[in-house]
């Protein structure tokens, strides 16, 4: 087993597979009355923020907690990195402590990987920065597995914000390791300019670019919607945007946003997932949110037995 979860690229297939099935094995222990084992009885796991969440964070929590764990949660907000307490000295901190496992969620790309340097024990990215979030990848590879029997063969459509959205980066590595056909779409300044130059060459040359990623790139929805089996739309990161990206959230939703008309053009079986959280009306409808075709609350529910997965396995739990 891996130490570190930084990047979805430190998964091969087996090792993906293999935290799927102890995720499956551990999704059985939300349907009992006790929702516990004891496998990481004695360990500690520190949830590190420095970013706001709700479902990661909690997810993580619920996690540990039904492993056993001890938990510490610590928010950048309210402890000494508010006096400008520098990664590298919270780190010390967290090591003289004994953390056995470090849960992190920084604004900067690449903080996880640098905490990993300075902890001895497993460091897992719960998101840095427009970078990568792999246990999301993890999650939202369970949810396709879980409603469409597999993930070889897939025709994944992830749409919007790809930029600068960790999700997606993380999502097109997970899925091109577990044999899943992404194809990207949105405003092309949403897109990242290495990506869609990638997909051209591929697609010019009549195969797969050296060492990238089988990706496909698209500016129109309406065109892939009727081959996809999953529409994962992702959330406007405003907060993220430097710049102007596409000319008004009325034009961006009348162009990329997953509506009741759009949905109705996908294939029966398809499925729309979304991370959370919901720009509600801006990249998908209420109506598409909570129809019978959504994965979304399952999502949440499948991040629980895949994080508990993760943590189980990191950890050595039975020897791993
Ligand atoms: C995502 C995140 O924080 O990267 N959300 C999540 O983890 N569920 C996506 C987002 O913020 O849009």
């Amino acid at each position: 087993m891996i130490r570190h979860l930084l990047s979805g690229a430190d998964l091969d297939a087996a090792t993906a597979t293999r935290i799927l099935d102890t995720a499956a094995e551990m999704a059985t222990v939300a349907g009992r009355e006790v929702k516990k084992l004891p496998a990481l009885r004695g360990r500690t796991v520190v949830n590190l923020f420095y970013e706001d969440s709700t479902r990661t964070r909690i997810s993580f929590e619920a996690a540990a907690k039904r492993l056993s764990a001890d938990v510490i949660n610590f928010s950048a907000k309210g402890s000494s990195v508010a006096k400008g307490e520098s990664l590298k000295d919270t780190a010390l901190t967290l090591q003289a402590m004994g953390a056995d496992a470090v849960v992190v969620r920084h604004p900067a790309s690449g903080a996880p990987h640098r905490l990993a340097e300075w902890v001895d024990g497993s460091v897992v990215n719960a998101g840095d920065g427009t970078h990568e979030h792999p246990t999301q990848a993890l999650l939202d590879a369970y949810t396709m597995r879980s409603r469409l029997g597999r993930l070889a063969g897939l025709s994944v459509t992830v749409v919007g914000d790809v930029l600068h959205s960790r999700v997606a980066r993380s999502n097109v590595l997970l899925l091109s390791t577990l044999g899943a056909k992404v194809t990207l779409v949105g405003p092309p300044t949403l897109i990242p300019v290495d990506w869609a130059t990638r997909a051209a060459a591929a697609n010019t040359s009549g195969g797969g670019a050296a060492q990238s990623p089988d990706i496909t790139v698209c500016y129109d929805l309406d065109a892939v919607l009727p081959t996809s089996d999953v529409v994962m739309m992702l959330r406007v990161q405003r907060e993220r945007m430097t710049d102007s990206y596409f000319p008004s959230a009325r034009e961006y939703a009348r162009r990329y946003g997953l509506d009741g008309q759009r949905m109705r053009r996908l294939p029966e079986h398809a499925i729309v997932m979304h991370p959370g959280p919901m720009n509600r009306g801006m990249e998908i409808t209420p109506e598409v949110a909570d129809s019978a075709r959504s994965t979304i609350v399952e999502q949440v529910t499948n991040g629980v037995s895949v994080r508990m997965a993760v943590l189980y396995l990191l950890l050595g739990g039975n020897n791993a």
